[in-house]
């Protein structure tokens, strides 16, 4: 079991929300949270933190032998919206962030690394449908071409270096704690803030733009259930298929309207649209299934339900 946990970007989205969790499981004092600055406060406040530039092999490896470090949970990433404006900051960041973290597990410094891929990696080419674990993958995104490199740089360092590193290709994730930042599938929380705030939202995708997605909670309990998981149960050694639930822009807002009902939405899709349009619809994640027994919780009108409640008492 770790016994020394350092999460890399625990500033972010899942990040933080996986330190909240791991603190609880593992003990204040056993976590180290990093990010590049002290950009959520309530994660810089509540326990250990560090400043980390996931760039700077010298700056991730100070941390981890500071803190004797033997797991890295490496969340640092530029998203795939963010990514079209500045591909080659995507590029730099997704891919030197996971060289740092491999090689230092290569060197032995640490023994266990968890390291999130996408939907991303699949592209036009890829069924729709269902998308299977083995498929075609041409992603037309920056960010995605980053994952679909970085899945087979994973698998590459364990079977060359045995390296025990652990991935999940994450749908679009919602969540209440933090915001997303930089993805196409951020309208699925951005659209919860502003049926509070403003009863009306504008969403940049088009009604029927139906896209895997899946609740926080979940998340977190699948990228803990696959980390803790035996390690020759962890067959994939690339990155694993994740599901829970598909759904449309116009499915959650139908959602919204039953708890409130003068809700109101409208459609502008942008560029984020051709970016959804090259990804699944729907995920077949039989392996995480089959393998380390994943099994998600939430549907949409749970997410719903649980998303309201927590941020009316935000706003509050
Ligand atoms: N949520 C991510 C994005 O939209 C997909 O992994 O970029």
């Amino acid at each position: 079991m770790s016994k020394k946990i350092l999460i890399i970007g625990a500033c972010g989205q899942i990040g933080s929300e996986l330190t909240f969790k791991l603190r609880e499981l593992y003990g204040d004092e056993n976590v180290v949270a990093s990010d590049i600055s002290y950009s959520n406060l309530e994660i810089v406040n509540s326990g250990i933190f560090e400043i980390v530039d996931a760039q700077d092999y010298a700056s991730v490896q100070t941390c981890v032998q500071k803190y004797n470090i033997d797991t890295v949970y490496l969340m640092a990433a530029m998203l795939s919206a963010t990514g079209e404006k500045y591909p080659m900051k995507a590029w730099d960041l997704n891919m030197t962030s996971l060289f740092h973290v491999l090689n230092l597990a290569r060197a032995k410094f640490i023994k266990k690394v968890f390291w999130p891929s996408s939907i991303a990696v699949f592209g036009s080419t890829t069924p729709t449908d269902y998308t299977p674990q083995y498929t075609i993958m041409e992603p037309s995104t920056v960010y995605g071409i980053t994952k679909q490199v970085g899945e087979r740089w994973c698998e590459y360092y364990h079977n060359k270096y045995d390296v025990d590193v652990r991935s999940l290709r994450y749908p679009g994730i919602i969540s209440w704690k933090t915001l997303p930042g930089g993805g196409t599938t951020d309208y699925a929380v951005e659209i919860y803030h502003k049926a509070i705030t403003d009863k009306f939202y504008d969403c940049f995708l088009k009604e029927d733009t139906k896209l895997p997605m899946m609740f926080m909670d979940d998340a977190i309990k699948a990228t803990i259930d696959i980390m803790n998981a035996k390690k020759n149960d962890v067959k994939i050694k690339s990155s694993y298929n994740l599901a829970a639930i598909s759904f449309t822009p116009k499915e959650v807002a139908e959602s919204i309207k039953k708890h409130i009902p003068e809700f109101k939405i409208t459609y502008n899709p942008d560029y984020r649209q051709t970016i959804a349009n090259s990804w699944p619809k729907s995920i077949n994640d039989s392996y995480a299934r089959q393998d380390w027994k994943w099994k998600h919780k939430f549907a949409l009108e749970d997410i719903t339900t649980e998303m309201l409640k927590q941020l009316y008492k935000k706003y509050k």
